[in-house]
């Protein structure tokens, strides 16, 4: 068999939050597929990266006080903790905003520039004048145009699942800050989708299914639509060249993600990078590049993705292969309902290979959703990996080794037989997981496994150890080299597994290959558990702990309002809720029609800019305050007032009149600092 030079790809998860077990899906997926072939003797990269830009980066940044630099760096390191903890094998993980990302996005820009595919165009969108940005849909919220329920997301009803545009929502609101947006035009650039119509009517059938591809020819009845693929600052993001002020959007700069993680990658290894994303040399390299995705993305991956690699000169992937969702007891995953679980709450009561085993006994090629439920999930575990697969090996060699000398002899002609069918099994399994049909495969082993059981069953080799030894090793002979079948064919899904296995045997790391050769006369070692029982204990603690909490770091505004306590003392989380920091004063002016206030303009660092009025004018002339520092409660809800916004107050003491002092730290306090 020729060996084949593979680059596999799971989309880019957001950084801005943990991994979730609806995630696992694609991740582990991709895993079990990517370590398949390389035990098939292939070259085979597992590339990924977190996806760092946009603006509900830049908004959980600002949330949490900390810059959106910060956040991905500490997002970076929970996703990679998580993936690592699941047996996740990446060649190299790396993140979109790095320099390589950078480059690759003005070399396509520059690209599509010199060959006229983009155009400008004048775009009308809600803005926020209190957070001076525009608000992508999903930052809008107002009552549903169709049915009147409120608070619905702008682009679409959860209760009716109409689907609309943010300008129709009524009273529309900025889900950050809660005020009324405006509409607002900005020139935008555009990328001319339907320069490359013909080029992905062609390509689309050749590289996702059957299904995917006639649902996305359903877009070619008309013109395709111009792509905006910028967006204004503020935006977490790569600058545009040649237009100050404008971002790349993160949907450009996301999946070039793959490119500059595998130019990163070949950087390390010593690979060449043309061999895998050029056309001509990956073509004479006879390169595959696959990319695993959820069906909420196809639209990127198989229009847009495809029409930017071909415009900029990039190889385009061979396949996109395309999985559905998960829903837990049948229904769509929800925070609130604590059925999104993090992967970290996972693994605090669970070890990953049950998830690993689960989906992979789940899972086929198509988009079709599975579901997870708490009695299915313990009973395949339980009842399959442990009771039928682990079973044999646990049986076969502890008693062998414990009641027999643990040495392997051959197998009698009843084993031989099943054994010999078993392997005649391994190319049908193999072209199963190749084609991503991971439960039909694991239906396969799992078949194996019951036909072994009945085998050991009838044998009943416990009764004949004594009278009958050499027949008797026989059995467990056979059933030995049976179970190291089953756990070679297992080993994409359940590496660690597959290891202690190897341990058992004193065996070399397992190739496919290995699954049809019987071990003979040969000496085992001592029995260490392969794995637990879950306990459906915990299951239930998991579920527990996944649901929604009270959470201190709620706005006091969000949060349940906190009683002082008799005598006025306040518990010291209420205290923690009032977010001070240091402010700098940078812009002050009198108010003309209220003497009694300054209108301040404040650097808070990280947190931007905030407009506070002060009722400070009777002791400070505005010129005298710039450049000051001092202490400002950030999180006060914003106020309208007659002049303004205000978004935030200004710390100050004395008794009023010229007896009023603003609060200022020592030096070496920096703009946005915590005051604790
Ligand atoms: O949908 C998502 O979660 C995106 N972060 C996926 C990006 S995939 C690729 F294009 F980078
Ligand atoms: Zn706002």
């Amino acid at each position: 068999m020729k060996n084949r030079r593979i680059l596999v790809t799971a989309a880019l998860p957001y950084a801005n939050g943990p991994i979730h077990i609806g995630h696992l899906v694609e991740y582990l997926q991709a895993d079990f597929w990517n370590r398949f072939q390389k035990m098939r003797g292939h070259e085979s990269h597992y590339i990924c990266a977190d996806d760092t830009h946009g603006t509900g980066i830049m908004v959980e940044a600002r949330k949490r006080g900390i810059t959106a630099e910060k956040l991905i760096e500490e997002v970076w390191q929970g996703h990679t903790k998580d993936f690592a903890d699941f047996q996740i094998e990446f060649a190299h993980y790396s993140s979109t905003n790095s320099e390589e990302n950078r480059e690759l996005c003005n070399e396509f820009w520059a690209a599509m520039k010199a060959q006229n595919h983009t155009t400008t165009k004048s775009v009308e969108q809600l803005y926020c004048n209190h957070d001076q940005m525009f608000l992508p849909d999903r930052f809008v919220k107002g009552t549903c145009p169709k049915c009147g329920s409120k608070d619905q997301y702008g682009d679409n009803c959860d209760v009716c699942s109409a689907t609309y545009s943010p300008n129709d929502l009524k009273e529309a609101y900025c889900s950050v800050c809660r005020s009324t947006p405006v509409k607002k035009h900005s020139d935008h650039l555009m990328f001319q989708l339907d320069h490359f119509r013909e080029f992905l009517l062609s390509w689309l059938p050749e590289h996702t299914s059957k299904e995917m591809a006639n649902k996305m020819k359903e877009w070619f009845n008309e013109p395709l639509r111009d792509w905006d693929i910028s967006r204004d600052a503020p935006y977490f993001g790569f600058e545009i060249p040649g237009h100050p002020g404008k971002y790349f959007y993160v949907w450009v700069d996301a999946p070039m993600g793959y490119v500059s993680a595998s130019r990163q990658f070949a950087k390390k290894s010593g690979l060449n990078f043309d061999d895998f994303w050029k056309p001509d040399t990956s073509a004479k390299a006879g390169t595959e590049v696959y990319h695993f995705i959820g069906k909420d993305i196809v639209y990127f991956h198989t229009l847009f993705w495809p029409a930017l690699l071909k415009a900029a000169n990039f190889r385009t992937p061979t396949q996109v292969f395309v999985h559905g969702r998960l829903t837990i007891n049948g229904e769509k995953m929800s925070k609130s309902k604590g059925t999104n679980i993090p992967a970290r709450n996972y693994l605090k009561h669970l070890d990953p290979q049950f998830l690993r085993y689960y989906y992979a006994s789940k899972l086929g090629n198509t988009v079709d959703d599975f579901d997870w439920s708490e009695s299915d999930f313990i009973n395949r575990v339980n009842s399959d990996l442990i009771g039928k697969i682990t079973n044999l090996g646990s049986r076969g060699a502890q008693m062998l080794k414990k009641k027999s000398d643990g040495r392997m002899t051959e197998m009698d002609t009843d084993g031989q037989k099943l054994f010999d069918s078993a392997a005649r099994k391994s190319e049908e399994i193999a072209m199963l997981i190749e084609g991503r049909e991971f439960a039909r495969a694991i239906g396969e082993i799992r078949a194996i496994a019951d036909e072994t059981n009945r085998y050991f069953d009838e044998k009943a080799p416990w009764k004949t150890l004594e009278a009958d030894p050499a027949s008797t090793k026989k059995v467990l002979t056979t059933t030995l080299n049976i179970f190291r079948m089953l756990s070679i064919y297992l080993k994409p899904v359940l590496p660690e597994y597959t290891k202690r296995v190897e341990a058992l045997f004193g065996e070399k790391p397992y190739t496919w290959s290995d699954a049809s050769q019987a071990l003979k006369n040969h000496m085992i070692n001592d029995y260490e558990h392969l794995a637990q029982r879950v306990d459906p204990e915990k299951v239930k603690a998991m579920m527990e702990d996944s649901k929604p909490k009270a959470d201190a770091s709620i706005p006091p505004s969000a949060a349940a309002p906190t009683k002082a306590a008799p005598g006025g003392e306040i518990e010291i989380d209420v205290f923690n809720q009032v977010d001070l920091r240091i402010g700098k004063i940078i812009e002050a002016e009198e108010v003309v029609e209220a003497d009694k206030l300054l209108k301040l303009k404040l650097d808070l660092g990280p947190l931007g800019t905030r407009q506070i009025f002060a009722g400070i004018r009777s002791a400070y002339k505005a010129s005298d305050l710039v450049g000051r520092l001092t202490v400002v409660v950030c999180n006060l809800k914003p106020r309208k007032m007659k002049f303004g916004m205000s978004e935030g107050m200004v710390l100050a003491a004395g008794a009023g009149g010229k007896e009023l002092f603003i609060l200022s730290p020592d030096s070496g306090a920096k703009p946005g600092d915590k005051v604790k």
